[in-house]
């Protein structure tokens, strides 16, 4: 089978098992502060399992791309270097919630494992659960009795709590689980030591294929199990490693999952694949890697400087430096196998190839960047080598951050050089610095405290900005050192962020008129939160929760406008502008999008204008709730690539043949609220996009209203020329003539002192000397004198006074022989005669100047010069 016919089977396997089969969700999580990658193909589940969203569906299945490169799952470093490690990959996963349970689970592995895919059942084993005693947790007998009705005793294996309870993060759904792993060694080892000793022992061939886990808790902040309302199967089986096993394949990266880009590569370099182990892993690493990169960016993670963005960019840098290290490409290769990539996952994951010249494009800039740093490093690398015994961990580590080296590379070229790198120190550094990071970004989340048993919650805030409402429940929040608390409510108008547009913020009153301020409202995964500073004294009891509407309003004009804006922008630009990131708060609206040049001054004026038109033609809003999700496609609605979307969707509409988009957002009734449309700025964000600014409605009057008044205050200034633009030209005309014909006479007058001076030369010693205090008004007159004075005289030695309105200065100038020869320095002299006007100075041994606060010490200063002559 190729591996496009085996994740097919698999979909329908479980199809004709009556499950819905569902898309996968973007990789990078949006509304979970718990994460930042999707880990497992739970995650987007995870609210269904927690009983906090009601189940559509009772049994799903689906391909789920996941990133483990960050947080509890963190397979990074393995990558590449082993055969059967990911940064992305797919997950293959069945889920049940509340529907069946153990025992359908396993048969129906069992049934695709052996009779679909066609596994040796000889080299098949699985594994239960063993309990803990610590969370009082019993062996798993149910998993084990429904095994032993299909598979023989001996190759059902105990495992502990690290590999068969499986754990979502810190917090979260949990369960114990039931694992499948596969020995695909030569029937001649197998012989001598038996599949079992090694499963679950890091062993390259004996490796998990599926995890069946029997999500039954919840892991609460204190470290207890909550019971969950229902019993769940969540499954995943790693796709890459099942195709290898199908395949027969001793690694991942021989199935044709890997091989077509790793021959491309193969070609490109002139390298073979299998030739040397350096070469090797560098080409795993590069094809793994432009999957973690490709589909972060496909789906709306740009490579930046923090948090997942800096992951990425990581991720990036380490395929980077792979090959240009040991696969010699000193110049942007990776970003070539976005393409290829690309055709491989049309109609899997679409997202890709939807965006394959943006992707690439941004994989190439990060190249182009990251390949300079690279230079620079190398130039540190070798600097620092050429003075120092050994590499110490500091540097290493700076190497690592700053540099991207991965510390295996820095020991491989410290090693070149006869060095060893202290390991030590390196890892001390780096554990420092996830240390501080981790410190930067703590939040510490306590357990809920539910005020009333299963209470639902209700989102009201499309048609009402006021409630009657009770509190579900409650958890305090400390972040910064900050603490905080969480309200969920039965009925909420409050916005929760999200779509880019800010929570709402308003105030909860109490039936004896005590009041809480709502700070902000967010959305975890299904959940509205609303934020408070201190709780309401009592906790029970009807609360009118009302949403600050004047800000509201506001941010819908933005919100609104930003849809008009996105609009306009793609007739003026063309299609393939999409929205890359939004910001919409009650000031301001910022908008990003994918657009290889710099929006043009005249291309701006345009879509002004059209916003503008549109907000004037008070186009009436069309909103629809409940849109089957591929009618609102076929309908030509604006999607948004990394936006995971329900069946039923919410569908936006200003005029039905110009603006459709799918939005959860707040919006005006109709456009002419939103009274004006302004941009501000545009910029740069990221190679490939471009970043909008506007503003609308009062914000805008305002804004407008001020510019009106400066430009009448410049007017009344000027005395309200006709022409103002012409008048300020000449205005700066004039001045800068004027500036030049004071510069002139300056110069003219500090030449006409010249004869005069030299008139003044003493021969003192075989040496001119001249000393004496000048009414020149400026440095540059003073310098240009002295200049000329010695250019005019020989061997000399002069020092020169001025007073610039009340600030003294000393300019000592020396003959360069004289400077050569006699060791005389005029920078130590105006230094010390600068003591007089208590100032300092300095400058070169044949000029320098002081300045100073003394000027009745300038006399004193001029007489002491003669000492140093003398
Ligand atoms: N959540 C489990 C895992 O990730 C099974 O899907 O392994």
């Amino acid at each position: 089978m190729t591996s496009k016919e085996i994740r097919e089977a698999f979909l329908a396997f479980f199809k004709n098992k009556s499950h819905q089969i569902v898309p996968s969700a973007p990789v990078v999580v949006k509304n979970d502060p718990t994460l930042m990658f999707t880990n497992a193909g739970m995650n987007q589940f995870k609210d269904l399992f927690l009983g906090e969203a009601q189940a559509k569906y009772s049994r799903v299945a689906d391909t789920q791309r996941c990133l483990r490169v960050s947080g509890k799952h963190n397979d990074l470093e393995e990558v590449g270097i082993d055969t059967y490690h990911h940064t992305l990959f797919e997950m293959l996963g069945n889920w049940s919630f509340g529907d069946y349970f153990k025992k359908e689970a396993i048969a129906w592995a069992w049934e695709l494992m052996t009779e679909v895919y066609k596994l040796d059942k000889d080299r098949l084993y699985v594994t239960i659960f063993e309990g803990d005693e610590k969370e009082g947790l019993a062996r798993d007998m149910e998993a084990f009795d429904f095994w032993k009705a299909l598979i023989a005793e001996d190759r059902i294996l105990l495992g502990n709590k690290k590999d068969n309870f499986w754990e979502m993060g810190e917090t979260g759904p949990c369960g114990p689980c039931s694992e499948i792993h596969y020995d695909m060694r030569p029937d001649a080892e197998r012989q001598q030591v038996g599949g079992h000793e090694l499963v679950n022992a890091d062993h390259e061939q004996v490796i998990e294929i599926w995890n069946l886990v029997f999500m039954q808790f919840n892991r609460l902040k204190n470290g207890s199990l909550e019971t969950l309302p229902a019993q769940n199967v969540d499954t995943g089986m790693g796709f890459e490693r099942l195709v290898r096993a199908i395949q027969g394949k001793t690694s991942n990266y021989d199935t044709d999952v890997f091989q077509p880009m790793i021959q491309f590569i193969a070609e490109k370099s002139g390298i073979v694949y299998g030739a040397d182990v350096k070469t090797d892993v560098a080409m795993r690493v590069l094809v793994d890697h432009i999957r973690a990169v490709s589909f972060a960016i496909a789906d709306g993670q740009l490579p930046s400087n923090n948090k997942a963005g800096y992951v990425i960019r990581r991720i990036l840098r380490r395929a980077v430096r792979y090959a240009y290290t040991f696969l010699g490409f000193k110049t942007p290769f990776f970003n070539e196998l976005v393409p290829l990539l690309s055709a491989q996952f049309a109609g899997v994951f679409d997202e890709l190839s939807q965006q394959e010249s943006f992707v690439q494009k941004v994989v190439l800039e990060e190249e182009v960047s990251f390949l300079r740093t690279l230079t620079t490093g190398i130039q540190r690398f070798e600097n620092y080598v050429a003075d120092h015994a050994q590499v110490d961990g500091d540097f290493a580590f700076e190497l690592f951050d700053t540099y991207g080296f991965p510390i295996d590379l820095t020991d491989l070229l410290s090693r070149e050089k006869g060095l060893s790198v202290d390991m030590e120190g390196f890892q001390k550094a780096l554990q420092a610095q996830k240390e501080r990071s981790r410190a930067a970004t703590a939040i510490d989340t306590g357990d809920w405290v539910l005020v009333q048993e299963d209470e639902e919650t209700e989102f009201v805030g499309y048609d009402y900005l006021e409630a009657t409402t009770q509190i579900v429940k409650y958890r305090k929040v400390t972040a910064k050192g900050k603490e905080q608390y969480q309200l969920v409510l039965s009925v909420t108008p409050f916005y929760p962020e999200g779509g880019g547009q800010v929570g709402d913020t308003g105030v909860l009153v109490s039936e004896a008129n005590e009041k809480v301020y709502i700070t902000d409202t967010k959305k975890e995964n299904g959940l509205i939160v609303h934020f408070v500073n201190q709780l309401p004294p009592v906790l029970e009891g009807d609360f009118k929760a009302t949403v600050n509407k004047d800000k509201r309003i506001d941010t819908e004009n933005n919100h609104s406008a930003t849809h008009l804006l996105h609009a306009a922008l793609k007739q003026v630009l063309g299609d393939h502008v999409n929205q890359k990131g939004s910001m919409v708060s009650p000031e301001v609206l910022r908008f990003d999008v994918s657009h290889f040049a710099k929006i043009t001054y005249d291309e701006i004026k345009q879509v002004e204008d059209i916003v503008n038109a549109r907000i004037r033609a008070n186009i009436a809003l069309k909103e629809e709730r409940q849109v089957p999700y591929q009618q609102a496609i076929d309908s030509g609605v604006t999607a948004l690539f990394g936006e995971k979307y329900g069946d039923y969707v919410r569908v936006i509409t200003f005029d039905d043949a110009f603006s459709k988009e799918l939005c959860g957002g707040t919006h005006v009734s109709s456009t002419s609220q939103i009274g004006f449309f302004k941009i501000t700025s545009e910029s740069a964000v990221a190679a490939g996009v471009r970043r909008i600014e506007a503003i609308t409605g009062t914000h805008a009057y305002a804004v407008i209203r001020e510019q009106f008044e400066l430009v009448d205050k410049l007017r009344e200034l000027m005395n309200n020329p006709k022409d103002f633009v012409s008048s300020i030209g000449k205005l700066i005309e004039d001045n800068s003539d004027l500036r030049k014909a004071v510069e002139n006479s300056i110069r003219e007058r500090s030449l006409a002192l010249m004869s005069d001076l030299t008139s003044k030369v003493e021969n003192i010693n075989g040496v001119n000397f001249l000393a004496v205090e000048v009414d020149l008004p400026n440095a540059d007159a003073v310098k240009t004198l002295t200049y000329a004075l010695k250019g005019a005289v020989e061997n000399v030695f002069i020092v020169i006074g001025a007073d610039f309105d009340g600030k003294p200065s000393l300019t000592v100038a020396i003959s360069d022989e004289l400077a050569k020869e006699k060791g005389w320095n005029a920078g130590a002299i105006v230094k010390d005669l600068a003591k007089d006007i208590q100032g300092g100075g300095g400058g070169q041994p044949f000029f320098a100047t002081a300045g100073g606060k003394l000027s009745a010490g300038l006399v004193k200063a001029i007489a002491r010069a003669k000492d140093f002559v003398n």
